[in-house]
């Protein structure tokens, strides 16, 4: 029996999906914990590309159960898309995936109320599907759950309610068009026919499987440094993707948990707004994207690019627990002459003890860099740590040792097959 914990360490976008999906096989039920269709896990089997927004990625292997946790805002469209994408590519998703009565639906106000608040001075820069206006919504007691579906009477009450309520905002506060809620009610009256045989209570089946000795990975979307405690606020998500978040998003409690592991891409990038001290401008940030394919899985924005960061990540290890990584990516690096790596933040010409979270601190810190040897040879399709290049081996000791973790997986290339076991 085992239950871990996986997390994003940086700024999302580390290859989670990859991770999860060739630790798959090592467990019996994967359960996703926060977040929604803001995500994006891409998995490449054989020649062919899925991109996951909801439903783990475990989805596609064989014998592993898949749970939707009560942390997540699940939109009712884009979940039965998926399901139905998947079945049309021959995978089972009846009978193997379990959604939380408790998650949250995302409401078509939600979307309409997120892209107002793209459009004023206070924009995060955020995927636009309707996340944090629905996660207000849930701690504002107002939210409709997916238990809502099963009891319409009461589901038309909630729906009028609250898009009553939406539309006089929308209306007298932003001055654009109300919704209609008779288009809404047709629409969410309908999703019961399809999701009720999901729903699940999940708290009761994990403490089951877990007490039958099955072994179950938590699995966080987005990054640590986009929690909204811990993260570079306001610009972050409205979840809690750390690994503390696990708990709370799927109903195990935290004395189950046996490991966290951390995912951290080889350098780092950042989709939308907010502070990144190594971001790389110009044509050396240009040139990682292009390697990287650093495009937004679910909106295809151009991801901002930088220098791998170990001061960022010896925080994220520290909120999060993270004993040992996976490091995606590696192989991005390698048309690289010369590779830097941020040690340490200065403020005001003092070393930093601690990572800042305020923005205004964050903009002003200078990193301070060490730079490393590239190897410029293709590593994609090596398989043993030993065949590496000198100078890789060196690279990822060094990050290793200057963020305090240990690595256990080494990804070269987006196949399952390019991957290197330690
Ligand atoms: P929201 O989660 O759509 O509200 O967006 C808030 C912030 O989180 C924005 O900067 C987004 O770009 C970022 N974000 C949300 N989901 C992801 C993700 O899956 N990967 C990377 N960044 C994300």
């Amino acid at each position: 029996m085992s239950v871990s914990v996986l997390v994003g360490s940086q700024w999302g976008d580390e290859g989670k999906g990859k991770i999860v999906d060739i630790l798959g096989d090592r467990f019996d039920i994967v359960a996703r914990y926060q977040g929604g269709a803001n995500a994006g896990h891409t998995i490449v089997i054989e020649e062919q590309q899925f991109i996951l927004h909801l439903i783990p990625s475990g989805i596609l292997r064989d014998g592993i159960d898949c749970v939707i946790g009560n942390g997540v805002v699940i939109d009712p469209k884009a979940l039965l898309e998926e399901i139905h994408f998947l079945e049309n590519h021959g995978f089972k998703v009846k009978g193997r995936l379990f959604i939380s009565h408790n998650a949250h639906l995302i409401m078509p106000y939600h979307k309409v109320i997120d892209s107002i608040n793209e459009s004023g001075d206070n924009k995060v820069g955020t995927t636009g599907r309707g996340i944090g206006p629905c996660y207000i919504d849930k701690y504002d007691r107002k939210g409709i759950r997916i238990i809502d579906l099963l009891d319409k009477v009461e589901l038309e009450k909630k729906i009028r309610r609250n898009v009553d309520e939406k539309n006089k905002i929308i209306k007298n506060v932003y001055n654009k068009e109300e919704l209609d809620v008779e288009i809404i009610l047709k629409e969410y009256l309908s999703y019961n026919e399809e999701i009720t045989q999901y729903i699940t209570d999940v708290p009761a089946f994990l403490d089951k499987a877990i007490k039958d000795g099955k072994s179950v990975l938590m699995e966080g979307a987005q990054g640590a440094l986009l929690d909204v405690d811990h993260g570079t606020y306001p610009f972050v998500t409205s979840s809690s993707p750390t690994s503390g978040g696990a708990c709370i998003g799927v109903g195990v409690p935290p004395t189950k948990i046996s490991s966290v592991f951390g995912i951290v891409k080889a350098y780092t990038t950042r989709v939308g707004l907010g502070p990144f001290p190594t971001e790389l401008l110009g044509d050396e940030g240009e040139a990682l994207r292009k390697w990287g394919a650093e495009f937004g899985a679910t909106t295809g924005r151009p991801r901002r690019c930088g220098w791998f960061d170990a001061f960022l990540l010896n925080y994220s290890r520290m909120i999060n627990g993270i004993e040992r990584v996976a490091i995606t990516k590696l192989d991005v690096l390698s048309n690289l002459d010369e590779i830097k790596v941020c040690i340490a933040y200065e403020l005001n010409g003092k070393r930093l003890e601690s990572f800042p979270t305020t923005v205004s601190q964050l903009e002003r810190i200078v990193p301070i860099y060490q730079t490393l040897p590239g190897w410029k040879t293709d590593i994609t399709s090596i398989r043993k740590y030993e065949d590496l290049p000198v100078e890789t081996k060196n690279y990822l000791s060094f990050i290793s040792e200057h963020s305090g973790f240990e690595i256990s997986i080494i990804s070269v290339g987006p196949k399952r097959s390019q991957t290197i076991e330690l």
